[in-house]
């Protein structure tokens, strides 16, 4: 399997590396350094240095990128590699396609601190995940009669939140570390993006999600009486 990927790889992304092998190798150091930031049965963890290293001439001889070996190290420090099991019955349907996806920070409602989560914009809704492989998002955010606006914070750069135009609690929903879903706790949710442009781009997604479903609705209606006039 880990040779046709490394052909497979090669073929889609060439110049990438002098040959298959290479990419079979670093494919492998891949999973062991995955096994080694996340098994908590290891204890010995892999610094970023020692898979610079560990990873010296695999390349016909020569050296891969440094930047392309750091990167791949914080990018399994920050998610564990998860191959996604098919099990007919996961959300990917529903996450299929959406409006906007990407990493965020979001402040948390009662416990204020920052966490970074996957969020996606889909289905006038917007859900976050710890992961981007995993299949159940751990909190989902209606966005009926919210509103949006960009907001200064101390702490954080590019922060926008979202609120409830009738004030109070945002319906929302999210799932405790336990697995049972409860009732959020947000009276606004203020989001940080990395960039401005980010921020500017998630807003310009999600007001348009948020104005589009009055038009669903009408249309949707009309609809409805156009079929029972037929009918009739
Ligand atoms: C990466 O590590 C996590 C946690 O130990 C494990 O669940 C996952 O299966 C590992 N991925 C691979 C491809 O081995
Ligand atoms: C949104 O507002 C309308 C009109 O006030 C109300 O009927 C509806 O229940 C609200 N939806 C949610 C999810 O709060």
């Amino acid at each position: 399997m880990m040779e046709a990927f490394a052909a497979r790889y090669c073929q889609c992304n060439p110049g990438v590396f002098q040959s298959t092998d290479a990419c079979y190798v670093l494919s492998f150091a891949i999973i062991m350094l995955n096994t080694s930031l996340h098994n908590p049965n290891v204890r010995d963890k892999l610094t970023v240095e020692r898979f610079v290293i560990m990873n010296r001439g695999i390349n016909d001889g020569g050296d891969l990128p440094e930047e392309l070996l750091r990167n791949l190290y914080e990018s399994i420090k920050n998610e564990p590699f998860k191959i996604p099991e098919d099990d007919g019955n996961d959300l990917t349907h529903t996450f299929f396609n959406p409006d906007r996806e990407g990493w965020l920070l979001k402040l948390g409602g009662r416990v204020k601190t920052w966490k970074r989560r996957w969020f996606i914009l889909t289905d006038n809704c917007l859900y976050y995940f710890e992961y981007t492989t995993d299949k159940e998002p751990r909190g989902i955010i209606p966005l009926e009669n919210l509103s949006i606006r960009e907001v200064d914070d101390p702490k954080k750069p590019n922060c926008f939140e979202l609120y409830n135009d009738g004030g109070g609690l945002v319906k929302a929903c999210k799932t405790e570390a336990d697995g049972r879903v409860v009732e959020g706790n947000h009276v606004v949710y203020r989001i940080s993006a990395p960039t401005p442009e980010e921020r500017d781009e998630w807003i310009k997604s999600i007001k348009a999600s948020i104005s589009k479903d009055p038009f669903y609705e009408m249309l949707a209606a009309r609809k409805k009486r156009v079929a029972s006039k037929k009918s009739s």
